[in-house]
């Protein structure tokens, strides 16, 4: 296991570069694609990412192909450039994607799918998978009360932005610019998902969309964010 001790000054304002550079990037460099590997290593980042339970409630598409990505484009105002009036980003990102979100067919406590997942992917004994049915039956009906389909849906969704945002960061730290992306109808994306690329909707609803690439040219304004006085209460 690699221990992280040597916290220094210049990675911590490594890490805040990466954050100042990171901006939601409309309009990538056609011709300027992300290695392999590196690709490999934001998506690494994604699949390490924390989930609630531990229940990895998201899936990962990704849409390479042009013909593909013109498939959302009349429905998907948020990665069409906005008003660049440009192909935006689904003309010019290097890696365009989806993260679906798990439904309630497989995200209900004591599913057939959540049993299979602790014992082959969490290796869990028998009796901590009781306890886990237990725990989360009760987070579901009773802490949080998430138990119908849309609330399910919308919890899994949760679970997709923290990859969402982890693959952004990773990105960052690399100098590879994203865009995160919610201006989609989600009622003709789950069709197209289904229809064109054998999605399972009954099991999987889309999150949110992602561009990954190379900025075609700086950002047109500053970033503006809330004071950290406004943004964090300390007690
Ligand atoms: C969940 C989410 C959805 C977003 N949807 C879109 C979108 O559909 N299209 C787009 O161009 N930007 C989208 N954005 C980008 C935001 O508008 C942007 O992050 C925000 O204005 C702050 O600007 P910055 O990211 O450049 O700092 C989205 C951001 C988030 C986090």
């Amino acid at each position: 296991m690699n221990v992280i001790t040597n916290v220094t000054s210049d990675l911590q304002s490594q890490i805040l570069d990466a954050f100042n550079f990171r901006h939601a990037t409309k309009v990538f460099d056609p011709d300027r694609k992300i290695k392999d590997e590196e690709f490999e290593t934001i998506l690494e980042a994604a699949r390490l990412s924390p989930t609630s339970f531990g229940h990895e409630p998201f899936k990962i598409v990704m849409v390479q192909a042009q013909e593909k990505r013109e498939l959302f484009r009349p429905f998907s105002w948020g990665a069409n450039g906005m008003m660049n009036g440009s192909t935006g980003q689904l003309g010019t990102a290097s890696h365009f994607g989806v993260i679906l979100a798990s439904t309630a067919q497989t995200m209900t406590a004591g599913s057939e799918y959540l049993q299979e997942h602790y014992r082959t992917v969490k290796h869990l004994p028998d009796e901590v998978i009781g306890m886990f049915n237990e725990a989360y039956g009760k987070f579901q009906t009773t802490d949080h009360n998430v138990t119908t389909e849309r609330e399910i849906t919308d919890w899994s969704g949760k679970q997709a932005y923290i990859v969402l945002a982890n693959m952004m960061t990773a990105g960052a730290l690399m100098g590879i610019d994203s865009c995160p992306m919610e201006g989609f109808d989600m009622d003709r994306t789950t069709e197209t998902l289904a229809d064109h690329f054998g999605m399972d909707t009954g099991k999987w609803k889309p999150a949110v969309m992602f561009a990954f690439g190379y900025r075609a040219k700086d950002p047109e304004y500053p970033k503006t964010r809330r004071s950290m006085a406004d943004t964090v209460s300390w007690f």
